[in-house]
């Protein structure tokens, strides 16, 4: 008995005190630490031209706010969708805005596949080689099907989207991936790989293969992360941001809140957590409680919030459309 009860105290102990280190570390995170995003303003030897960011999807929502945020950091810019107008629009408001910059587009429509648009994206990647790219945000990604709705169950799911989806969210980031990190590679100096991923990953009704397809995406960053440390490149950051609900989005307009704050937020949010040693890390501290509840709830519990959240978001999006 006595045995069992010193077992008991022990397992108490062990579980009391990795309780309190994770709360600690959580604050830590979010409330103590600094950005250490400024480790990649290097510059190349024999120039003083600041470093390039490239990120994919930048014409609109959460990368066009990546864009203004690393610019205000005076990053140059490559900015990549596929909408060349709005692109250049893009470009022309963050060059009035930072004319000490420099910024550069590039198109390539990421829900195309194949031999000819890999070939592309290589292209493209080759067209970069004289800029000293230090970062690489991997922010292109999308829920909608390409009649711009959302949720469907999978019988209902037209075949094109599936493929959709799947290109956009994971072959084309893998494939841009490959092509760009020579470039991250080619200087020796610190870099980041930084990936948007998404709370679907847990799996939402109706939502199977964006859920999917975000689930590879953060399985890649965590594996790319530790494939750069076995090869000893210890200077190079990858990171992988977990991302609930934000406004300010092609398909969310909506007023933020404190769980759903808006595009701009969230990319200062997500720069916030660069460097803290984290493979995978919600952006602001109120997703990351939710990520963290949602992760330890009990199935049943778990099934319920989820099926709750999409409710409540096919509510709020058909409330949208009746508004416009
Ligand atoms: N917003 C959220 O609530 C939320 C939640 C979880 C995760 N995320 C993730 O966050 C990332 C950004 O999402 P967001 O909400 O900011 O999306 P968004 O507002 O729809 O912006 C997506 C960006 O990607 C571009 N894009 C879309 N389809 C493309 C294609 N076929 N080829 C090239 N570029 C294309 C868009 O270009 P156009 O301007 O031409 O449309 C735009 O620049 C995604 O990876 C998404 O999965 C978002």
């Amino acid at each position: 008995m006595h045995i069992y009860l010193i077992l008991l105290a022990l397992i108490g102990t062990i579980w009391a005190s990795l309780f309190i280190y994770k709360i600690f570390s959580f604050i830590y995170i979010y409330f103590l630490r600094r950005s250490k995003i400024l480790v990649y303003h290097h510059h190349h030897h024999n120039s003083s031209a600041p470093p390039w960011a490239i990120i994919t999807g930048s014409s609109d929502g959460i990368g066009k706010q990546y864009a203004y945020e690393l610019a205000k950091l005076n990053f140059n810019i490559v900015l990549h969708g596929r909408n060349a107008t709005k692109l250049h629009h893009v470009r022309t408001e963050l060059h009035d805005s930072f004319p000490h910059l420099s910024f550069r587009v590039i198109v390539a429509d990421a829900s195309k596949s194949g031999p000819e648009a890999t070939s592309h994206i290589k292209e493209i990647v080759d067209s970069l080689r004289d800029l000293h790219v230090t970062i690489l945000i991997n922010n292109v990604g999308t829920g909608g099907h390409i009649d711009g709705s959302v949720y469907s169950e999978i019988q209902d799911t037209p075949t094109e989207d599936i493929d959709h989806l799947i290109n956009l969210n994971a072959r084309f980031p893998a494939h841009f991936t490959r092509a760009v990190v020579s470039l991250l590679l080619s200087h020796g100096g610190p870099a980041l790989i930084l990936t948007m991923g998404s709370m679907a990953e847990f799996g939402m009704p109706q939502l199977s293969l964006y859920s999917a397809t975000k689930c590879f995406d953060m399985a890649f960053s965590r594996a790319l992360r530790m494939e750069m440390m076995l090869a000893g490149r210890k200077n190079v950051e990858v990171l992988g941001i977990m991302t609930g609900s934000v406004t300010g989005v092609t398909h969310n307009e909506s007023q933020s809140t404190l769980l759903m704050p808006d595009s701009a937020a969230f990319a200062r949010a997500a720069i916030e957590r660069v460097g803290c040693g984290e493979d995978v890390v919600a952006a602001t501290w109120a997703q990351g409680i939710v990520y963290k509840m949602v992760g330890a709830m009990p199935l049943a519990l778990r099934d319920r919030s989820l099926e709750a959240g999409v409710k409540e978001d096919m509510e709020m999006r058909e409330r949208n459309a009746k508004k416009a």
